[in-house]
């Protein structure tokens, strides 16, 4: 089969270098020149694990070619999948801008029998106005179906081999059909259901893992107050098979392209049908204020930053990833330079603060990269854990301890052994453990 992957974001360049690996033709289409040229070197604009040998398998055997011309992709492909983005605005509205564009020109050049998969994320209820802005383009009868993508960055490619499940959302049985078996050698559950279902259990299993966050956030906000420590009632709960300890580790708040994103959207969506008071707006109200309320409790216990130097481990949103979307270090950084820090010095094993939007802010010039963890632990006053990159957590901090001077190290993933930190002599800080109250 010939497919067209539109978009060549995460999404986009792993679903087409699955799809060329499962032995289809595939063409990864963009509008960006530049990306497209570099992709067909093998040249990724993002780190993924796993995917630049994916992406290069597919150049090889020549079932895997990114171009930016609808009028050669499109009148070639059965299925063509629409990844591209859709940013919130600033009301929390979805923007379809790139959905739209991507539709129209696909219109263009659609064959009869061709079917237009959206995987971007788009609100319940979307498919009849796409449908329409379509048809007043081609006289081909459009065929579309949803089916989401729940891939999380930083293992994109083995979740994309080895789905949790396909959700198609089609009423046309036809459609489902060549779908289902499209899929099929991914071996996973697939499910048919209609488009908005499948377009809002993408928004509703995002939002109930935004809430797992959220909620073991509170608790260990409570254990704070109250001596328990909440690695130990993680530990307790996840035995009830009904709640699992997985997806279940407290820290600064969710951060990425999706989540904020998503119970934004919903906050948003609920408002405007009449849900004034709903839990979408107090869980975005709690994630987004998060940092602040930690850090400044944090503040408190080390006796302030003012002139401080401070190590800022980790700028990527997550592991395994060089995404900075809503990443902590964004927030963090200016919250520091606010206090009155004198230099912070950041690592990250594969961002380059040159590439985050932090870049622009007007006092940089007291923020420096390190090309090593020692570098940028190297006589701070303050080390704090952002990400739990391997390395980051891995790294022997007893080794850069400098005993002339107080040293306190703030580990926002609860990643670290205490005990060895403290013996190192840090003041050793956490979220919600008890070894915060009975060691300060
Ligand atoms: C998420 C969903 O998991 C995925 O199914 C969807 O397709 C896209 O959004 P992603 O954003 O890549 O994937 O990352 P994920 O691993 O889910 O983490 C999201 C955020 O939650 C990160 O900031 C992470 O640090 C945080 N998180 C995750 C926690 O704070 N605690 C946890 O227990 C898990």
């Amino acid at each position: 089969m010939t497919i067209t992957v539109i978009g060549t974001g995460f999404v986009g360049v792993v679903t087409a270098g699955v799809f060329a690996e499962l032995g289809h033709q595939v063409y990864g289409l963009d509008i960006d020149q530049k990306k497209i040229a570099s992709l067909n070197q093998g040249d990724l604009p993002f780190f993924e694990p796993e995917l630049k040998e994916l992406v290069l398998a597919g150049l090889q055997t020549k079932r895997l070619q990114f171009t930016t011309d609808y009028q050669v992709a499109i009148p070639d492909s059965q299925v063509i999948f629409v990844c591209v983005g859709t940013p919130s605005a600033d009301s929390g509205a979805v923007d379809l801008t790139y959905v739209e564009s991507a539709l129209l020109e696909v219109a263009k050049y659609l064959i009869p029998e061709a079917i237009v998969v959206v995987k971007s994320t788009v609100p319940p209820g979307s498919f009849d106005h796409f449908a329409k802005i379509m048809q007043e383009v081609t006289k081909v009868p459009v065929a579309l179906a949803s089916a989401p993508e729940f891939l999380r960055e930083g293992s994109a490619v083995s979740e994309t081999r080895h789905p949790s499940r396909v959700v198609i959302g089609t009423t046309d049985d036809r459609v489902f059909t060549i779908l289902r078996n499209l899929h099929q050698p991914l071996g996973a559950p697939i499910l048919q259901i209609s488009p908005a279902s499948a377009q809002m259990g993408k928004y509703a299993a995002n939002a109930y893992l935004a809430t797992r966050i959220t909620f073991i956030n509170q608790i260990a906000d409570l254990c704070q107050h109250n001596g328990a420590d909440i690695e130990e009632v993680i530990k307790s709960m996840g035995f009830d098979p009904r709640i699992g300890n997985h997806f279940w580790y407290p820290g600064l708040g969710y951060g990425g392209s999706c989540f904020p994103k998503d119970v934004k959207e919903l906050a948003y969506f609920s408002r405007t049908v009449g849900y004034g008071d709903n839990w979408f707006n107090s869980m975005q109200e709690f994630n987004e204020g998060r940092i602040t309320r930690i850090l400044d409790d944090v503040l408190v216990k080390v006796g302030g930053v003012d002139g401080q130097k401070i190590a800022v481990l980790g700028l990527s949103f997550k592991p395994n990833t060089d995404d900075t979307r809503e990443a902590p270090a964004l927030k963090v950084i200016p919250y520091l330079l606010q206090k009155g820090v004198a230099q912070i010095q950041v690592y990250d094993p594969q961002v380059q603060l040159s590439r985050t939007p932090f870049a622009n802010h007007s006092e940089i010039d007291q923020v420096n990269q390190s090309t090593n963890i020692a570098q940028a632990c190297q006589d701070a006053d303050g080390i704090i854990l952002l990400i739990e990159w391997p390395e980051i957590v891995e790294f022997e901090y007893s080794q850069i301890r400098n005993k002339s001077k107080n040293q306190w190290l703030l580990d926002a993933r609860n990643q670290l052994d205490p005990q060895a930190l403290s013996d190192a002599g840090f003041q050793y800080l956490s979220i919600g453990r008890t070894w915060n109250k009975s060691h300060e």
